[in-house]
């Protein structure tokens, strides 16, 4: 019996699952949604997960409980809270699947800062989906749980499979992320440069909602399989020179429908501007890196672990970066 299938009867058994997730990378981003209640993407996009970084969550099913309850990071969270909520309504869809209506107790942490420029709802709810389903009694596919994670936040359908994965457009059940490349494919690196940890104003929830208010947002879609095409043969053929001028197009289209938006969405600040300016000016020194940038200030470069610590110390040199992550590719969300 495998570790995980061991996992899943001693959690059916318990009640109770731990469940570990990677954040994960777009290099071709996800903004729209053709359903935002099921959160069903306008248009395909491609990611890698983040095996430095990682959020675990356990859930413990327990009939003595007259509500569910929330920590994260050691807070806990009252029940008007947006937070508790989505959460809430994440663990209903579980309740729904298994037709229980036990309350549950959750607790998660994580090991990256909140405001670090990583979209941490994308672990958070492949977490979630792994350790509820387990600890509720179910036995899901691969597929399945990341149908399931996407419910939750739609970039959490990438981080259920392994390594370099691909989320594609359908209904509510084709619509689930697969892996196109185990982690070690390729030792890709993403440096998050952290030019600022102030929460965001608007989260990507209401952003998406914003997408179809810019008329650039047409031809962003239309040009979506494209990018998305090229990229997946750059990714397979380990060219870090075709895939990195897609990805710094892919960010940058997504960030002039955000700017264009009514009302618009201006994510960068000036740090930000610097590092892109900077990042080209490190590739005409010769170093191999490329930007991509998520619905925050805070940029991602990506390079090969060849050059991992040269862009590192360059970043570093810059008075606006204040704090700088590294991570590798990282595994499937799983049972611990
Ligand atoms: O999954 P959400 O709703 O947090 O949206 C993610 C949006 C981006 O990070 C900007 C792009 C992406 O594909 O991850």
């Amino acid at each position: 019996m495998s570790d995980q299938t061991e996992l899943r009867k001693k959690a059916a058994q318990t009640r109770q699952a731990t469940a570990l997730a990677h954040p994960n990378i777009a290099f071709i981003k996800y903004w729209g949604n053709q359903d935002h209640a099921l959160r069903l993407p306008i248009n395909p996009s491609l990611s890698m997960n983040l095996g430095a970084l990682f959020t675990q969550t356990t859930v413990i099913f327990d009939d003595s409980l007259s509500h569910d309850s929330l920590t994260i990071n050691q807070q806990d969270y009252t029940l008007d809270d947006p937070a508790y909520q989505r959460v809430r309504h994440h663990v209903d869809i579980v309740r729904e699947w298994t037709n229980i209506s036990t309350h549950a107790r959750i607790e998660s942490s994580s090991n990256f800062p909140v405001g670090s420029g990583i979209a941490s709802s994308a672990a958070a709810f492949a977490a979630l989906s792994v350790a509820s389903s387990a600890a509720a009694g179910l036995t899901l596919t691969e597929a399945q749980l990341s149908q399931l994670a996407r419910r939750g936040s739609g970039s959490a359908s990438r981080s259920v499979p392994t390594g370099y994965c691909e989320w594609t457009l359908g209904n509510d059940v084709d619509s689930v992320a697969v892996s196109i490349a185990p982690p070690n494919f390729w030792d890709l690196q993403d440096v998050v440069v952290v030019v600022s940890q102030e929460h965001k104003a608007v989260g990507s929830t209401g952003g998406h909602r914003l997408a179809d208010t810019s008329s650039l947002q047409s031809a962003r879609v239309a040009g979506a399989d494209d990018r998305l095409t090229r990229c997946r043969e750059a990714l397979l053929a380990r060219d870090l020179v075709s895939m990195g001028a897609i990805i710094e197009e892919d960010a940058v289209i997504m960030h002039g429908v955000m700017m264009s938006s009514q009302p618009p969405l201006y994510y960068w600040n000036a740090g930000t501007m610097r590092i892109i300016q900077a990042t080209q000016q490190w590739r005409a020194e010769g170093l191999p890196v490329y930007f991509t940038i998520d619905a925050g200030p805070n940029v991602h470069l990506i390079c090969e672990s060849a050059h991992v610590q040269a862009v590192v110390s360059a970043a570093k040199q810059l008075p606006e970066v204040q704090d700088v992550l590294v991570s590798g590719p990282g595994g499937p969300a799983r049972l611990v």
